[in-house]
């Protein structure tokens, strides 16, 4: 972010505090603060009160091991039970629990004891292929009620799940299933995307071919598309629906793992983040009741995240799922059929609680406000934002068009590793800003501190980190407990080290500013640049690459590569539009379509210090077209010169 854009939000003064209607009915309320502020662990342990163990916990926290946490110990129970059957249990089975709306507009209703029913017959499912407690089920799937489904049932037989988002290509999921040994694999045989029925299935041969653990491949029949078969294939309704409805939830212990889920780190290979039971669906429950506010009688809640990302686990999933939400669950874009389309589903739907994130609020504002104000907005009564630092621009703009001046907004900041929302308003409390995310939750400690640990104080500016443990956090990486340590918790000790800068104003309210290592931050996912550089490095034509993110007005940032072509690459090649499509493809296939960079450069050198680090900051200037930073530390500095030349010649901008 630019000192200048800094400044300016550090001036916002408008403060937006809580009606008094909304504070009168909310959930949460200011003594959450001094709860947590006077009895942290005991806090924690009531909120672990709202789900039902099977077997009580003896211990809150066990933090002797650190930075390797164990919470709720002794404690045994069922996530599925959890999320489903307890809510039948209740006397609550015919409340729906999805609405879910297809893109080219089918419909289906699903109730709780709906729910409850396919959750345990694909339970059966999973255990008749052989897939027992401990294992790693791999899920890549469209947003369809099944791919909920598929997450439940392997919770309920304490296989962990590892979704990957259906938008990464075959090799990225390759890489994941190799990396978590998975031996099954659920998969759609497509989706449907912009009004066309786009294939899933041949990634999977791809994938599955390269990955002997895998030993069956369960697909569901969404588009009805033609599907090459393999004798490791089952279908879905084949093998789940003649099974039994009836199957008991074992119960597992609270560290039992429950998933894993890749995020982009540092270097090229993604991290395994993992998660457990009963600390991640207690966190998940809390902080979906309280920052949403969620009254499960009477809202109808909408976060249209993706199940791939962290956002779609914990707030589409468990959260909700665990406090027994009523929600819409949509397959598409919000293009399809026209650029209302979501707001038809708001007004359609009657939906109260609506989550999403700032490159899609922007988007919509870029659109025109006649698209909103034609619908019926007037049943929302809160609304979210995730993801990414949202300007105040657009949150106003989210307030007054969508939210009608009437709904407070709640700015959650969180990660893949800390699993549910650590800083955010609370709703029905908290006067807010336009574009921070206030502060920390009631149980949360947070701070914000300079290079040497030292909390930085109101007004000033570092690194954000969390000095507590918290029961949701990520119990390690993937068969990589040094990287774990090394990434997290070196940095400052005893802390953990978010990788994300802050501010704090003068009244203590935090700014989120953005990742300070070298991962992007596109349309509100995480991609590293040495990731794509890698992808760019292994396309034949290329010699080297330097990945930055560049500021982009809608999708937060943009990525712009820069390349050095190998030498006997013809120049008429190097010169072509042909080649920058080439590559952006060829990034395409070994990340997928969100990793393509938006713009490529064919340049003759990369600045480098003396010790041969990329400087990556004089290329983000020369990406955001500004004035070329200090360049003294360069070992050539008339290579700026060059690339600024080379500037508008490989642009691409489709
Ligand atoms: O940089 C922060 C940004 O997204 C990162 C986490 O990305 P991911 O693990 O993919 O999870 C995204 C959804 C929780 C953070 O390190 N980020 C997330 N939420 C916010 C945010 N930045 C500013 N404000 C937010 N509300």
């Amino acid at each position: 972010m630019s000192n200048e854009a800094l400044e300016n939000l550090l001036h916002e003064n408008r403060v937006f505090p809580p009606s008094p209607e909304f504070a009168a009915q909310a959930n949460a309320t200011a003594s959450l603060y001094d709860e947590a502020a006077s009895d942290r662990l005991g806090f924690w342990a009531e909120q672990a009160r709202y789900l039902s163990w099977a077997t009580d916990f003896e211990q809150v926290l066990d933090w002797s091991d650190a930075p390797f946490a164990k919470w709720f110990i002794g404690g045994t129970l069922n996530v599925a039970y959890n999320c489903v059957d307890r809510h039948v249990e209740n006397g609550f089975g015919n409340q729906i629990a999805i609405r879910f709306e297809g893109e080219p507009g089918d419909r289906r209703d699903i109730t709780y004891s709906e729910l409850k029913d396919e959750v345990s017959k694909a339970a059966n499912a999973l255990t008749e292929l052989g897939v027992t407690a401990g294992d790693r089920v791999a899920i890549y799937m469209p947003m369809i009620p099944e791919a909920i489904v598929a997450m439940l049932a392997c919770a309920r037989i304490g296989a962990a799940h590892s979704v990957v988002f259906a938008g990464f290509s075959s090799e990225a999921l390759r890489s994941r299933i190799d990396d978590a040994q998975a031996v099954l694999v659920i998969t759609a045989d497509g989706q449907n995307r912009r009004g066309s029925a786009m294939p899933l299935k041949p990634a999977v041969d791809e994938a599955v071919a390269q990955t002997p653990s895998v030993r069956n491949v369960l697909v569901v029949r969404r588009t009805g598309s033609d599907v090459e078969w393999t004798d490791k294939d089952v279908w879905w309704h084949d093998l789940v629906e003649s099974q039994s409805a009836e199957h008991i939830p074992e119960a597992f212990d609270a560290e039992h793992p429950l998933f894993i889920l890749y995020t982009s780190g540092t270097t090229g290979k993604p991290k395994g983040i993992l998660h457990t039971s009963g600390g991640y669906l207690t966190q998940a429950a809390y902080t979906h009741r309280n920052v949403f506010d969620l009254k499960p009688d009477e809202d109808v809640y909408w976060c249209t995240a993706d199940i791939g990302w962290v956002t779609g686990h914990s707030y589409i999933v468990y959260g909700p799922l665990a406090n027994r939400a009523t929600q819409v669950v949509y397959e598409g874009t919000p293009d399809t059929p026209n650029k209302d389309r979501w707001w038809d589903i708001v007004e359609r739907h009657g939906v109260t609680l609506f989550y999403t994130a700032p490159t899609a609020i922007r988007t919509f504002m870029k659109w025109g406000d006649e698209l909103p104000k034609s619908h019926d907005l007037s049943s929302l009564r809160l609304l979210g934002s995730v993801g990414e630092p949202i300007n105040p621009e657009a949150w106003m703009w989210y307030r007054e068009v969508i939210g009608g001046g009437r709904c407070p907004i709640v700015d959650t900041w969180w990660q893949t590793e800390t699993g549910a929302i650590m800083i955010s308003p609370l709703p029905g409390v908290t006067a807010c800003k336009p574009g921070s995310a206030m502060g920390a939750l009631p149980g949360i400690g947070m701070a914000v501190v300079d290079d040497e640990a030292q909390p930085v104080g109101n007004g000033g500016g570092g690194y954000l980190v969390l000095t507590e443990p918290w029961p949701s956090m990520l119990r390690g990486i993937w068969g990589d407990p040094e990287r774990f340590q090394e990434t997290y918790w070196s940095r400052f000790s005893g802390m953990y080290f978010a990788g994300d800068g802050a501010k704090l104003d003068e009244d203590g309210a935090i700014w989120l500013l953005g990742r300070v290592d070298d991962v992007m931050n596109v349309s509100g996912h995480r991609i590293s640049t040495t990731e794509v550089e890698s992808a760019l490095v292994s396309h034949d034509a290329v010699a080297e690459a330097a990945v930055v993110g560049a500021a982009d007005e809608t999708t937060g940032q943009g990525i712009v590569a820069f390349v050095i072509l190998r030498g006997g690459v013809p120049e008429e090649t190097a010169k072509g539009e042909q080649l920058v499509k080439d590559l952006r493809n060829h990034v395409g296939a070994e990340i997928g379509p969100i990793a393509k960079p938006r713009q490529i450069m064919v340049v003759p050198e990369l600045p480098k210090t003396r010790s041969g680090k990329i400087m990556r900051r004089l290329l983000r200037d020369v990406a955001e077209h500004r004035d070329m930073g200090d360049v003294t530390t360069l070992a050539d500095p008339t290579v700026m010169n060059l690339i600024a030349t080379g500037l508008d010649s490989g642009s691409d901008d489709d």
